[in-house]
């Protein structure tokens, strides 16, 4: 087997930045808890039935109603119990109904989705961690307060992709996101990409269409747009992936642009769509836009949104700069939506 070629690891990545600004030493220490817990979630990931039943459904609900498999329990205790000699004062996870408080003398706080693509976990399928660090302010009142900041505030946030390669793409406030694989046999993350831009040069669009019935006129629009191809008005033919977990579909957009969209809907409970701002949008808008991307609720930046729970939904759109200002303007110019999708201003009608 060819010799890895010695690049940067993520340890000195860390010890670079906490160099250039000290006041980050905190942060890196939460990262290198995130890089231990994400060595031990990728071995036994890949052992899979092996190791026991991991997508096995364990009989209870989250917050949100989903269903807990066993991977989604283990994996929040199993980042919780890393967090432990950090100073990470609480920590709100998708499948704790309320912020769990660590150490009292801690000033970060962490959000995190332990497990994300739950539904992949039997399927083989790319499954990941998302996780946002931020500081905690003052006179907050109880330590759900903390986290209600806008993801702008965010110190160090980014995912683990548990795939055919296991990947940690990260950013800090100040400096473009980074990408570093697991070398297995070496147990540590190695630069990958420093600086990933998310390009145009890949048409291709993530959502799940079969909630198109569901969606609002300018996304139907959008879609039946990209769907026409170079026979429509984009005069672009795109190709459609979705791998049903937001860190898969991350990674890739990262990596050759694209756009991803889970929208709100008319069914039940879907108004604000599927993913959670606070651990689920905020880190990977965080991420996207310091590689040149965008991120929005179809109309505003979503790190501008100042959370209203800790487990609020979002709409999401990410991806290529330019095909998310497109959605926008499918959102906020009727105008637009008449000239470039000639069915829209039919299918209004018939909505009426
Ligand atoms: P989680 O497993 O943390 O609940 O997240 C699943 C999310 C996300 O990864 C994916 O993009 C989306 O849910 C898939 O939703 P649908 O099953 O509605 O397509
Ligand atoms: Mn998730
Ligand atoms: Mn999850």
């Amino acid at each position: 087997m060819q010799k890895i070629a010695e690049t940067e690891d993520f340890a000195s990545y860390l010890d670079q930045m906490v160099t250039l600004d000290p006041r980050l030493s905190g942060t890196a220490c939460v990262l290198r808890a995130i890089e231990a817990a994400a060595i031990e979630m990728s071995d036994l990931i890949s052992l899979g039935r092996l190791y026991g039943q991991l997508g096995a459904s364990r009989g209870s609900t989250n917050t949100d109603g989903d269903v807990q498999k066993e991977l989604d329990v283990l994996a929040n205790d199993l980042f919780i119990d890393a967090f432990k000699g950090s100073p990470v004062a609480a920590v709100v996870s998708e499948e704790l109904s309320e912020p769990l408080v660590l150490d009292p003398a801690g000033h970060l706080v962490v959000a995190m989705d332990p497990l994300d693509g739950s539904s992949n976990i039997d399927a083989n399928i790319s499954i990941g961690t998302i996780f946002s660090i931020l500081p905690m302010i003052a006179d907050a009142n109880g330590p759900e307060a903390h986290f209600l900041q806008t993801g702008r505030m965010q110190l160090a946030a980014g995912f683990v992709v548990y795939g055919p390669q296991t990947s940690l793409v990260c950013a800090f406030e100040s400096g473009p996101t980074q990408i570093f694989i697991l070398d297995h046999r070496a147990r540590r993350f190695i630069r990958a990409v420093s600086g990933p831009v998310v390009g145009t040069e890949y048409a291709e669009y993530a959502v799940n269409s079969s909630n198109y019935r569901y969606w609002d006129p300018p996304v139907q629009a959008f879609i039946d747009d990209c769907v026409q191809g170079t026979d429509g008005p984009l005069k672009r033919n795109y190709n459609m992936r979705w791998t049903g977990s937001l860190v898969a579909d991350a990674y890739r957009i990262l990596l050759r642009g694209g756009i991803f969209l889970y929208p709100g809907d008319q069914r039940t409970g879907y108004k604000d769509g599927r993913l959670r701002l606070l651990y689920e949008a905020n880190p990977v808008a965080f991420v996207v836009e310091r590689a040149g991307g965008r991120a929005t609720n179809c109309v505003h930046p979503i790190l501008d949104i100042v959370p209203s729970a800790i487990h609020a939904r979002v709409p999401l759109v990410f991806g290529s700069s330019d095909t998310v200002e497109l959605v926008t303007r499918y959102h906020s110019d009727p105008q637009f939506s008449a000239e470039h999708a000639p069915l829209f201003g039919k299918r209004g009608l018939m909505r009426i």
